[in-house]
């Protein structure tokens, strides 16, 4: 090589990575031990691309909080490169124009083969992607900590009934029955586990996907809220406000026996260095054990200047769905990959439970979304049911039947 061929050959291999190194901000609600470590993976992942990662997050489990920042900043123009929204709200930013298609990275890396069809639709707007998934969370499960069930001689139970069976031992034990955090959509969270069990997946999702107003207004839901109302009662009194990681740790730290809540509490036991079936048990809730709630968290694209950050947006895209990045992700997360292709052989006793039961209620019919977590309804409709929830749950004298009526007007009026 002469001296001219080595300067253009040096050129060329310095200005390569500096001239495809952009940016990528992210916004998401992923604060507590275990999602902070899982949402790092994939800052990781995108630095080793040569790419910057600007952190956008949020604090507050359920992402209310974030949305409303988004809503800002995008509102001003300046969006981040990706942002934690899913559901029926992809749907909504999409209809603003706010997204970027990202068909080509979607059919270069076949997607449409790679994904389940219940997932890739939630992804497109106008038959194009403009959102990535990330996993597969179950919300129907409950959390025990075994020695407290033993101490109190009660069994980690498999229905209702035997929840409040149990629920009576440890508070005669002096323990706190059922760890809680008092916010909207934890308490949706909890609601929505009996509602499945009592209303079955077809009243399930006739009121919740369908708004079916008399299934909203029937007899199953009066008995849903008298069961819901009956566990505040097994809820300490510290509850109000309390974040769902506090409650998490209330049952890793043997202060409360069992918490219903979806499996990212599964990633704070994990950071805990608990192991499942041992320190910790996961069953479905109550009776759902042939039911699945689904909870699909996604990261929608938004349209950004051209540049150098356009490239590191689509090799954010493109870095989730890698076989890598979902293994190790879904390990510190709690949840199951969203590709179906996958080796389960690093995941503990719960998630290959989550998977085989997400694969099987597919084909039942039990495979329902969660109307606490967004996968439902709109944002709108969700608003409206929490309120009506979240007022029963916190009122003593609250009546099921008035709560069961303030249900259909509420949704009627949302729709
Ligand atoms: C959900 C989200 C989960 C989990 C939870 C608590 O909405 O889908 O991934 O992080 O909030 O923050």
């Amino acid at each position: 090589m002469n001296m001219k061929q080595s300067v253009i050959a040096l050129s060329i291999a310095l200005a390569a990575p500096i001239s495809q190194a952009g940016e990528v901000e992210v916004l998401h609600w992923w604060t507590s031990g275990g999602e902070a470590k899982s949402i790092g993976v994939l800052k990781d992942m995108l630095e080793d691309q040569g790419h910057s990662w600007k952190d956008f997050a949020v604090a507050g489990g359920g992402g209310e909080s974030a949305m409303t920042v988004l809503k800002t900043r995008a509102v001003s123009g300046n969006p981040p490169s990706a942002a934690q929204i899913k559901g029926h709200d992809i749907q909504e930013w999409g209809e603003l124009g706010f997204l970027t298609d990202l068909d080509g990275v979607a059919s270069a890396e076949k997607w449409d083969a790679m994904l389940p069809s219940v997932v890739s639709e939630v992804m497109k707007h106008d038959g194009k992607y403009v959102a990535v998934p990330v996993n597969v969370h179950r919300v129907n499960w409950l959390w025990a900590n075994p020695e407290v069930f033993e101490k109190a001689g009660a069994a980690v139970p498999n229905s209702i009934e035997g929840f409040f069976a149990a629920a009576e031992k440890i508070k005669a034990a002096g323990l706190i029955p059922l760890a809680h955090g008092g916010q909207p959509w934890q308490d949706a969270t909890l609601f929505e586990a009996i509602a499945l069990d009592v209303l079955g997946s077809e009243g399930y999702n006739k009121a919740f996907v369908e708004h079916d107003l008399e299934v909203l207004g029937g007899e199953k839901m009066v008995e849903t809220f008298e069961i819901f109302k009956r566990m505040r009662s097994y809820i300490d009194e510290n509850s109000p406000g309390r974040d769902w990681n506090i409650a998490t740790s209330m049952v890793i730290n043997g202060e409360a026996a069992m918490q219903v809540m979806g499996d990212w509490a599964k990633g704070e036991f994990a950071a805990a260095g608990k192991k499942a079936g041992e320190d910790f048990i996961c069953a479905p809730a109550f009776g759902t054990a042939d039911q699945f709630t689904f909870n699909i968290d996604s990261f929608a694209f938004f349209k950004i200047k051209e540049g150098d950050n356009v490239t590191a947006q689509k090799n954010l895209a493109s870095t989730i769905l890698t076989k890598d990045f979902q293994e190790v992700f879904n390990l510190n997360k709690g949840s199951i990959p969203v590709r179906l292709d996958m080796s389960m052989s690093a995941f503990d006793s719960c998630a290959t439970a989550a998977m085989d039961s997400f694969k099987a209620t597919a084909e039942s019919g039990d495979l329902v979304p969660s109307m606490a977590h967004g996968m439902s309804t709109t944002s709108y409709v969700q608003g409206a049911i929490f309120d009506v929830v979240t007022n029963y749950f916190n009122d003593d004298n609250a009546n099921p039947n008035e709560a069961v009526d303030k249900l259909v007007r509420a949704v009627k009026s949302a729709l």
